[in-house]
């Protein structure tokens, strides 16, 4: 197999227990094709869940988690066990939660970060993680939620808080190859490059796809990537509008990632470049590339 020539190390960064579902496809062969070391960062606690929580009351003790105060009291623990679970079938290594307040559904990123979250303990953590959490080595590859005005504002705020601690760090010259190659995930379906005019740290300049109807593997007949969302889906059983969400309105064949101009390398862009294309190569089992 054709390797990228080292194991890579990816950050994910998303705002809830159940955002890393969007990118499942992309995750799982990232884990399982290339052997990637994968680490999470959830910004908030997923207290604000409850409005989708009430079918699955039996699953979870019969607690009443259709009520808010109720809810707001289980529902952390309950969806990090849930993320756990997720994140077993993802081949996720390491969890970072950073436990900022999931208080509600505001588009509105300025909101967002000055009535909800604690912007500037969110950078610090976020600069602790990517500096230390993979050792000396640091991070390859950092995937966020791409910003977007169409957006819950805490996907978008996540994604303008990673890009913004990255600027930090060039600004604090580390090291160049030190600081990952930040791409954006997009949760919706778009057929042309984003546009984010609020925040010039999140432009882009290239797109690359991960298809969710490549088989797993040649032999198997039926099973795709698709099955491999279903399987995550279902771990979020407290977010049971979610599953019908992603299977419905986000339904989608491919994953959408944007390269962001920020990383303004040549070098990171060639690896990207490489990453993406051994993606689909190993997965075009009909021209005899086979794992
Ligand atoms: C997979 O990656 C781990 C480090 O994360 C490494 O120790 C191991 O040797 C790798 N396995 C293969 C088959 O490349
Ligand atoms: C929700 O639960 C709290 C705490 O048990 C209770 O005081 C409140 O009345 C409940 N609200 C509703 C709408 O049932
Ligand atoms: C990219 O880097 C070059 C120098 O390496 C610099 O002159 C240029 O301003 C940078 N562009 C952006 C968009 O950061």
């Amino acid at each position: 197999m054709v390797m990228i020539g080292f194991t890579l190390a990816v950050l994910v960064v998303i705002a809830h227990p159940d955002d890393e579902t969007l990118f499942s496809g992309f995750l799982h062969a990232l884990t399982h094709k290339l052997n990637a070391s994968v680490d999470l960062v959830c910004i908030t606690n997923g207290e604000g869940g409850f409005q989708h929580s009430a079918p699955s009351e039996s699953l979870y003790g019969s607690l009443q988690l259709s009520n808010e105060t109720i809810a707001r009291q289980h529902l952390p623990r309950i969806r990090k066990q849930e993320l756990l679970g997720s994140g077993k079938i993802l081949g996720i290594r390491k969890y970072f939660f950073y436990d900022q307040i999931d208080l509600k559904y505001d588009r509105d990123v300025e909101n967002v970060l000055s009535k909800q979250w604690n912007k500037e303990l969110i950078i610090q953590l976020l600069e602790q993680t990517i500096t230390t959490g993979n050792g000396q080595q640091g991070y390859n590859l950092m995937l966020v939620m791409l910003p977007s005005v169409q957006s819950h504002g805490h996907h978008t705020a996540s994604g303008l808080l990673a890009l913004e601690t990255i600027k930090r760090l060039r600004d604090k010259q580390l090291d160049e190859m030190k600081l990952p190659i930040v791409i954006g995930g997009s949760e919706f379906v778009l057929s042309d490059r984003p546009i984010y005019s609020l925040n010039s740290l999140a432009e882009t300049s290239a797109e690359f796809r991960f298809y969710r109807k490549w088989k797993l593997s040649s032999s198997s007949e039926i099973s795709d990537y698709q099955m491999i969302v279903l399987w995550v889906c279902g771990e979020h059983k407290s977010q049971g509008g979610l599953i019908a969400e992603t299977l419905t309105l986000l339904a989608r064949d491919n994953e959408q990632y944007f390269y962001f101009t920020l990383n303004n390398n040549t070098q990171k862009f060639r690896m990207i470049n490489t990453l993406f294309k051994q993606l689909t190569d190993m997965h075009d089992y009909d021209s005899g590339n086979m794992l």
